[in-house]
């Protein structure tokens, strides 16, 4: 469906069983609880924007208003996934079956597979095949209420492949309704033509051209990089953050996923938007975490599909973290795609509440992304990127994980997708 699918410059959302007050994040620690619901509400949107929102018997009714009726449902801020390696292409299942057979990520890597295998295939893949093949993903991710996705390069691996994902993820954004916010991730693994000579590799990915070309284009606002046991050394990691950085692209980092080498620590000290996965996370990177005002992003997808220990997240919140959550969606580590099915995961095997989670998927991602300011919240003057939802509360909706509750969502004001009710 396109951007601009219904037009009203004023429209009131009404019969809102919940409406779920997402203040506007970062929401750090035990803040992440101080989500208000509001029954019986009602929502008014203007040119694209929160105008009023509140009790239904108090909405205001003005000439020419469109009405929509949530029917009685749960109302929330469109869900924001801050980190996904979209657009990808190829085919990993034998990695998988292999896995469920016993073999670690890590092994399989070192062996020539993993990253490498989905390298060759987006280096084969055109950019209008890369659009084509990914289309259909953003399409679902909308369908589960999804409004906005991070995308980050990371499979081409050479400046040219790694420019035609980024063009890639900036088609891709046009052509359908979630808005994209694009990460720069060259240094994500070692090419094979590269072999035994990673700060080559660095040198190239992150020379300082490719870099100014990048940020000039305007084709990613962050760099990342895979810092890791079998990827990047913490020097590397830096290296190339420094010199992004100095080009204008703000960073982020794949950090104590695999092993806890110090990536938490440098993320703290680049000042990066966020530190991504944490798994192997220690004191030391909470308190460099903390005092950077580094949002961690947890994955618990990653852990699910990789079947190893999920980062303690509710550690990260006691501590006073500002906590995100993202699916990671890749064809190796985390095929999933669904960011409803992430926050079940986080609620159920995390421990995480439903005022966590929401808080995690919608203000303290888009903090993750540095766009707190204007999405992730139910705000007067937000942008209007709402979810309706069949479940009259919001601890009915994560009570029964994987139900497809969306019944329809808007982006800046203009429903884009609305479920088709079937007769009974
Ligand atoms: O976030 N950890 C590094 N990168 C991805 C996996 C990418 C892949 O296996 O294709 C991740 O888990
Ligand atoms: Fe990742």
């Amino acid at each position: 469906m396109e951007k601009d699918a219904v037009e009203a410059t004023s429209l009131l959302i009404e019969k809102i069983g919940t409406l779920a007050v997402v203040p506007p994040g970062p929401l750090a620690g035990s803040q992440m609880r101080d989500v208000t619901l509001i029954h019986e509400a009602a929502l008014l949107i203007r040119d694209g924007r929160i105008a009023w929102f509140g009790p239904a018997a108090e909405a205001p009714l003005d000439e020419g208003t469109h009405v929509f009726s949530a029917g009685g449902g749960l109302v929330i801020p469109g869900l924001i996934d801050p980190h996904t390696h979209i657009p990808f292409a190829g085919d990993r299942s034998a990695e998988f079956i292999r896995r469920v057979g016993g073999e670690s990520y890590l092994s399989i890597m070192q062996a020539g597979g993993g990253i490498r295998v989905t390298t060759q295939a987006v280096r084969d893949a055109s950019a209008d095949d890369l659009v084509v093949k990914n289309l259909p993903r953003l399409q679902r991710m909308l369908e589960l209420g999804v409004t906005r996705v991070e995308c980050k390069s990371g499979y081409g691996l050479a400046p040219e492949h790694e420019l035609k994902q980024l063009e890639a993820i900036r088609e891709l954004d046009r052509q359908q309704p979630i808005d994209l916010e694009a990460t720069y991730l060259g240094a994500h693994a070692l090419p094979a033509e590269f072999e035994g000579r990673p700060d080559e590799f660095i040198d190239t990915i992150g020379n300082e051209q490719l870099l100014a070309e990048i940020t000039r284009r305007g084709l990613a606002r962050f760099c990342d990089v895979f810092c890791d046991k079998g990827a990047f050394s913490v020097e590397q990691a830096r290296r190339i953050l420094q010199r992004a950085a100095a080009a204008g692209l703000r960073p982020k980092i794949h950090a104590d996923e695999l092993a806890q080498i110090g990536a938490t620590r440098l993320a703290g000290e680049m000042r990066a938007v966020s530190a991504d996965h944490l798994e192997c996370i220690d004191d030391a990177g909470i308190a460099a975490l903390l005092e950077a005002g580094t949002i961690a992003v947890v994955l618990p997808g990653t852990s699910f599909f990789l079947g190893i220990a999920h980062c303690n997240a509710r550690r990260l919140i006691e501590a006073g973290l500002p906590v995100a959550l993202a699916t990671d969606y890749n064809p190796g580590s985390c095929m999933i795609e669904s960011l409803p099915l992430i926050m079940n995961i986080a609620c159920c095997q995390l421990r995480l509440t439903p005022r966590e989670v929401l808080t995690a998927c919608t203000a303290n991602a888009a903090a993750a992304l540095d766009i707190q300011q204007r999405a992730g919240a139910i705000e007067v003057g937000y942008e209007a990127d709402l979810v309706v939802l069949d479940a009259p509360t919001l601890d009915a909706w994560f009570y029964a994980p994987g139900r497809p509750r969306v019944r329809a969502v808007f982006k800046a004001g203009h429903l884009v997708y609305r479920k088709v009710e079937h007769a009974r």
